[in-house]
Parts: C-alpha cells; structure tokens; sequence
C-alpha cells in the first residue's frame, strides 16, 4: 500500500514563537498516526520548527530556487533547507503560479534541483474554476504534470498535490469522486511518462479546503493519499484531526 502523508501549508503565516508553540500543542494532541506528517513552515520560521520538532514529523520548504547559492536576491536555497533538516519542498503550489508567475519550466527546474539535494518535492497541479467550467481540467493538470515533471528523476522520492484553484482557501471542497476522478487521470499521466511502479507508488495528496468533516470520505478513494491542508493546518487541534482521520 502507498504511504499516506498529511502535510500543513502555514504559507505566510506564524511567526517563530507562533510555530514553536503550534508544535508543542500538536505534539501533545498526536495520537498513533497511521499517516507521514509534514509541516511546511514559512522561510523565517522554518528553525524554530526545524529544532521543536521530535520524533518522526517531518518539515519542508514552501519553495526552494533551483540554483544553490549566488546573486539571486530574496530566493531559498534548497541546499541550505536540506543542512537544516528539511525532508520536502513544495513546488509549484497555484500562489506561486499566479502570484509570483512562476512558469512549468522554472518549476522544472527547481524539481530537479530539490531532487539532486536530496529533498523530495511535493509538486502541486491544478485548474481554476474557469478551466474546470470549460471542461479542460483533465488538459490543464496533465499538461502541469508533464511539464513540471520532464526532467524529474523518478528514481528518487516525488509526492504530487492535486490543488483545484476553486477549492483553496474558499471552503469548496472537491467531492470525493471530483477528486478521485483526478487523482486516477493524474496517475494515468504518471504512469504514461514514468513507468507503472514508480506511479503505483507516488504519494497523491488532495489539497483544497480539506477539514476534519471532510477529510475520512475523501481518504477512502483509491488514489487518494493523503492531504496538503492549508486553514485547518493552523490550529494544532483541527490539524491533528486530520491526522487521525487519514487512515485506509
Ligand atoms: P486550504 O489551502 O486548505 O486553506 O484550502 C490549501 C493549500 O493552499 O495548500
């Protein structure tokens, strides 16, 4: 069976104090996960999560550049994530896309530096509500998926996040069958550019809106491994429900 993994996107919030205090409260709330957890702290925060954690959760960067070190003004170096403890970075989250313009082939780029360090990229696709209206979802995130992923090396660790535009951070969730629909296509995709096992074994998590309430119907489709959460990743008890709730 795949690996399931419960991640928090904390994007720019929590300050350092903010992220230890988090961690404590979430440590003391953890169960028995049946599931790999990954906290995705901002730059600035990201020591403070790096020393408070213990034990087997894990943390990433929300972004990395693709060069390590240089005349890069303002970037993250995957590198320097990778000295501080860090397991995963996302790549490709749709903020970085339409905020930041980040194009597929710069993400490309930065799959394959992340991967070369070490770092196992958590590459996030997804269409908006007008793509999905226009019936082009299955086009949209297959094309990301090719062109993000045309230079990745699948010998190492990848995680994918199926993020539809519409359902991040507006409370519309994806029902489990929209999101099953996807994840199925998207291991499709994976396979025809990969190969069979490295698709069967690929981590594809479902981000967008998740909560507590939601997360146990959507955990029981097949594709569906877990969850990228955003809101609900900011209280430690909501986030820890989530954790409890993702078990097959
Ligand atoms: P959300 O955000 O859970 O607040 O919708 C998810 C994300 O952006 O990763």
């Amino acid at each position: 069976m795949r690996r399931l993994i419960v991640a928090a996107n904390w994007k720019l919030q929590k300050n350092p104090q903010e992220s230890r205090s988090f961690v404590i409260e979430f440590m003391a709330s953890l169960g028995q996960p049946k599931c790999e957890i990954v906290i995705f702290p901002q730059a600035l925060s990201a020591f403070a999560v790096a020393e408070s954690l213990k034990g087997e959760v894990k943390w990433g960067g929300q972004n990395s550049y693709h060069e390590s070190s240089g005349a890069f003004t303002g970037e993250n170096s995957a590198q320097v994530l990778k000295t501080m403890g860090a397991s995963y970075v996302l790549i490709g989250h749709s903020e970085r896309r339409k905020l930041f313009g980040e194009s597929d082939d710069l993400l490309s780029k930065k799959i394959v530096s992340a991967q070369k360090i070490g770092l196992t990229p958590m590459f996030c696709v997804g269409e908006d509500i007008s793509e999905r209206e226009a019936g082009r979802t299955q086009i949209v995130i297959s094309e990301q998926l090719k062109k993000g992923l045309a230079a990745a090396d699948f010998s190492k660790p990848l995680a994918i996040a199926y993020e539809p535009v519409w359902a991040i951070g507006t409370g519309k969730v994806a029902t489990p069958e929209q999101a099953e629909e996807a994840h199925a296509y998207l291991r499709a995709v994976l396979k025809s550019i990969s190969g069979s096992s490295v698709s069967m074994e690929t981590p594809m998590l479902y981000g967008g809106s998740v909560k507590a309430e939601n997360a146990s119907s959507l955990i029981k489709k097949n594709n569906i491994d877990g969850f990228l959460v955003g809101g609900a990743s900011l209280e430690a008890k909501s986030f820890a429900a989530i954790v409890e709730a993702c078990k097959k």
